[in-house]
């Protein structure tokens, strides 16, 4: 067991979720007190300002108006929430180039301040700690994407037809008002009405589309708990299927342009889906599918909940990591963003299962590859648990250190500990958050051994370890 980095992840959490102490109210009790700030950040290290204290969001309601020829987005959103300490004021993250035009708390006019990516409203009242509240946010403007610590494009991404909406890891805060930080997921619905050549597609079920005057009305309801990062509003002339295949709600939405690599790209999701179902535990959310849209700038994939996004047609490994991802990311999510191990080398370890599967390659040969990576490269310089920062979010070792590391875990505690420690991951965690130190405290447990030698060299040791 790592206690240490146990201890010091709940130290990053709860340090800046700590209020401080609430103003003496004495005896008196007509003097009322009036709570204080919530933390403008959640407390991870890699985005110091990404999610806010002081209360927990449930729900998202968002109703948006996209026109692509001017890319303005006007936007109403109708969030639930739950105060974790008296609140005198809170923020939501939401950058500041879209202009906030009113804020309401509990139906009366709050007042508000916008600045980097912080939207900070006061309400007319102090919340009371542990109150249910609703918040209700009008905001308009030209949204753009951000460009993050490692040069990528993130959030709100114009293509020639419309748009490719990824959130990983900041993305959230260019196109909605929020609780942004992974550890607060909520559930979510989304009507979206853009002109009648376009389509709008979301996470979970298309539960309506409504033309009316040159305009549709897309409704996606989102009904499992969704953390910012994973949803998607994504728009372009798409090719939309709704159908059941094999037991699954298929929605996909093709770019017509891809169309003819694309023909049967609904299909491939059930025997996927199955064969890691039959691994890993239920397939965890109430439709599956995916979004194929011609983004050659973007050049990455995004495991967006139940409907993955992809820039082009994708692989068969592609596909199996991106749904790999809906247990390992999506209903498991990590609780700091250095934990992105637990997320990408499980992923790219279950595209090694499903190639082995396919008889493609084994997954001994997958790990035998990266394995004889020279001891000298770089690659071997990064800890799998440990990246060092945001710039290394989605380096190498990360993806191919983080399933090597899963390989070599199995090898020593053998097959049937191996999955049901995987099984157990996905079981226990469904809909949540855990890191690392959680993941080695239930290979112990599940397996009854000692693993501190593996993981502290696997994880948390730089350079290549031994066989
Ligand atoms: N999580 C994505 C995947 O592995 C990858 C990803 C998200 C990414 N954002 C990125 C890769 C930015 C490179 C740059 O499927
Ligand atoms: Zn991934």
């Amino acid at each position: 067991m790592k206690r240490l980095l146990a201890l010091t992840a709940a130290a990053f959490i709860s340090l800046p979720l700590t209020p401080a102490p609430a103003i003496a109210t004495g005896t008196d009790p007509a003097i009322q007190s009036h709570g204080t700030p919530g933390a403008p950040g959640a407390g991870d290290p890699y985005f110091p300002d990404q999610g806010n204290g002081g209360y927990d969001a449930g729900h998202y309601d968002l109703s948006l108006d996209y026109e692509p020829s001017s890319g303005r987005l006007s936007g109403v959103a109708r969030i639930s929430a739950r105060a974790t300490q008296e609140l005198s004021r809170f923020n939501l993250d939401l950058v500041s180039t879209l202009s906030v035009r009113s804020v309401t708390v509990d139906g009366r006019t709050a007042s508000y301040t916008q600045g980097g990516s912080e939207l900070v409203v006061t309400p007319a009242r102090a919340l009371g700690a542990g109150r249910g509240f609703s918040v209700v946010i009008r905001y308009d403007g030209r949204p753009v994407h951000v460009v993050d610590p490692d040069g990528s494009v993130d959030g709100w991404i114009k293509t020639s037809d419309g748009v490719y909406n990824a959130n990983e890891p900041q993305g959230a805060m260019t196109w909605f008002p929020g609780n942004h930080h992974m550890t607060d997921k909520a559930t979510h619905r989304f009507t979206v009405t853009v002109p009648s050549t376009r389509v709008a597609v979301a996470n979970g079920d298309l539960v309506a589309k409504v033309p009316k005057g040159g305009r549709t009305t897309y409704v996606w309801d989102s009904r499992e708990p969704m953390a910012s990062y994973l949803a998607t509003v994504s728009i372009g002339k798409f090719e939309l299927a709704d159908s059941r295949i094999g037991g699954y709600r298929v929605t996909t939405a093709v770019d017509p342009k891809l169309a003819g690599d694309a023909a049967g790209f609904p299909d491939r999701h059930p025997p996927v889906l199955d064969y890691f179902s039959s691994i890993f535990g239920p397939y965890p959310f109430s439709s599956t599918g995916g979004i194929v849209d011609h983004a050659p700038e973007v050049g990455y994939a995004l495991e967006t909940q139940t409907r993955p996004i992809y820039p082009r047609v994708p692989s068969e490994s592609l596909l199996a990591h991106e749904l790999a991802h809906q247990w390992f990311g999506d209903s498991v999510t990590p609780t700091l963003w250095r934990d992105i191990w637990l997320n990408e080398g499980f992923a790219t370890y279950a595209e090694w299962l499903w190639a082995d599967k396919l008889g493609t390659r084994t997954v001994q040969a997958a790990f035998d590859q990266a394995y004889a990576t020279a001891a000298e490269d770089e690659f071997w310089q990064t800890p799998t648990a440990d990246p060092g920062g945001p710039e290394n979010l989605f380096h190498d070792p990360v993806y191919d250190r983080g399933a090597m590391t899963l390989h070599v875990l199995r090898r020593e505690v053998g097959d049937d500990a191996f999955f049901a420690i995987l099984r157990a991951w996905a079981g226990e965690h469904k809909y949540g958050n855990a890191d690392t130190a959680a993941f080695i405290a239930l290979s112990e447990r599940v397996s009854g051994r000692q693993l501190d030698a593996l993981f502290d060299a696997w994880l948390f040791k730089p350079g290549k370890p031994s066989l």
